[in-house]
């Protein structure tokens, strides 16, 4: 804690968060969470609901009916799939590139799923080959991946994988939260059955709405498993005849009710969250996906550009990099903890760590969203530089920004 006391208004910095999420929002974002509540079946609101719909099937480059909001951060759109996909003894195979591919065991794990892993070094992505075999041998009901993990920076390549999927009855789920709106995400070409994903990356929301789209064929595997609680169930109600989904809040069934035509009560949609999703979900179409994605692409470019003329090394299989976030090997003479401290304290700007056999080896930097910017990437880059040669870092000074400038240029 700093100088902080319970009762002072609440004032935090001002930072540039420069790291693989969250991001700063769109200023629109801000406005749009700061507008007036209203009740949750109030027209105006189931309106507004319909609208984030339609919008993010946009998004989601889908004609999926089954389009909504889970109220939660990323995680609760993961967790919600996966729970009302798969029951207990389910099949699910699962490749694991970082981080979220082992959350996907995690949350599949506790279902009760029996669950097969295809374990992929970090820095590499998972080959459809490999994936093939295993749906052979294996015969899952489910392939869950991660699109982009950030915790490695690698984007999973899923088009074959989606050709698989279909050719071997397979269900094919993905988490996209890191990678949507950054990176090229088609739902329907790509036969993607289940995406889920969050607010506060590429889309340049805060966390805490999860998007996700269902296909008609998940959706009915979804169905088959439904259940109306006591006290709103009528007579023409119909349960499914499957096994009852294991979690009350997740159960997509129900949430697929709550946002159909007879919106039957569930939660209390988040409201202020729908119209910071609605205003992601705007802004990105209205600049349009292939330039969102072109712009990601620029400014990652342009970082990963600055952060080699300094004399940096990039972690990972480039061929595969993500967009939107950069892993950078942490020079040996530094302590890498020491110089992100230096950048929030003394710039304002955050940069992230990493987890597992990455920690204390890399940073990772993002361009994202509202930051996805020249100017932020080129603040950055400077405020980086200085840091190392404040640190006695073993660096080209002088030639990062350039680099990124001449990139932009
Ligand atoms: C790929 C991926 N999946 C899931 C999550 C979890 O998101 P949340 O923290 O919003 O639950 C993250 C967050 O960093 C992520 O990068």
């Amino acid at each position: 804690m700093t100088n902080q006391t319970l009762f002072e208004t609440l004032n935090p910095p001002q930072r540039l968060l420069m790291g693989p999420g969250p991001i700063n929002a769109y200023p629109r974002v801000h406005q749009a969470i700061s507008q007036s509540l209203i009740g949750q079946y109030d027209p105006v609101m189931t309106g507004y609901m319909t609208q984030v719909q339609s919008l993010y099937r946009g998004v989601f480059e889908t004609n999926n009916q089954q389009t909504m909001l889970v109220d939660g951060t990323a995680r609760s759109g993961i967790e919600a799939v996966l729970v009302s996909v798969l029951k207990p003894g389910d099949k699910v195979l699962i490749p694991i590139i970082g981080r979220f591919g082992h959350l996907l065991c995690e949350i599949a794990e506790r279902v009760g799923a029996v669950v097969r892993t295809i374990d992929i070094e970090w820095g590499e992505v998972c080959p459809a080959e490999l994936v093939e075999k295993e749906i052979k041998a294996f015969q899952p009901k489910l392939l869950a991946t991660v699109q982009g993990d950030t915790s490695t920076t690698m984007n999973q390549p899923l088009k074959e994988l989606g050709e698989l999927c279909q050719r071997y009855d397979v269900l094919f789920y993905c988490d996209a939260t890191a990678s949507i709106a950054g990176n090229e995400l088609k739902v329907d070409d790509w036969h993607l059955d289940a995406v889920s994903a969050g607010l506060q990356k590429c889309l340049g929301g805060p966390s805490g709405s999860a998007p996700i789209t269902l296909s008609d064929r998940c959706a009915e595997v979804i169905n088959r498993r439904k259940h109306i609680e006591a006290g709103i169930k009528a007579d023409h109600h119909q349960a499914g005849t499957d096994e009852i989904i294991r979690s009350n809040y997740f159960d997509l069934a129900m949430i697929m009710d709550y946002w159909g035509p007879e919106r039957l009560n569930h939660h209390t949609e988040a409201t202020s969250m729908l119209y910071a999703a609605r205003e992601c979900a705007r802004l990105f179409l209205e600049e349009g996906a292939d330039t969102v994605v072109a712009r990601h692409k620029l400014a990652g470019d342009a970082m990963a550009n600055g952060l080699q003329a300094m004399g940096l090394e990039l972690f990972g299989n480039p061929t595969y990099k993500m967009n939107n976030v950069v892993g950078v090997y942490i020079p040996d003479e530094v302590d890498g903890d020491k110089v992100r401290q230096e950048l929030l304290h003394s710039f304002g700007i955050e940069i992230g760590t990493s987890f597992g056999p990455l920690h204390g080896k890399i940073w990772r930097i993002g361009t994202m969203g509202y930051n996805a910017r020249q100017e932020a990437v080129l603040t950055t880059l400077a405020a980086l530089e200085a840091v190392l040669v404040r640190n006695k870092a073993k660096i080209i000074p002088g030639q990062g920004v350039i680099a990124a400038m001449e990139h932009y240029a």
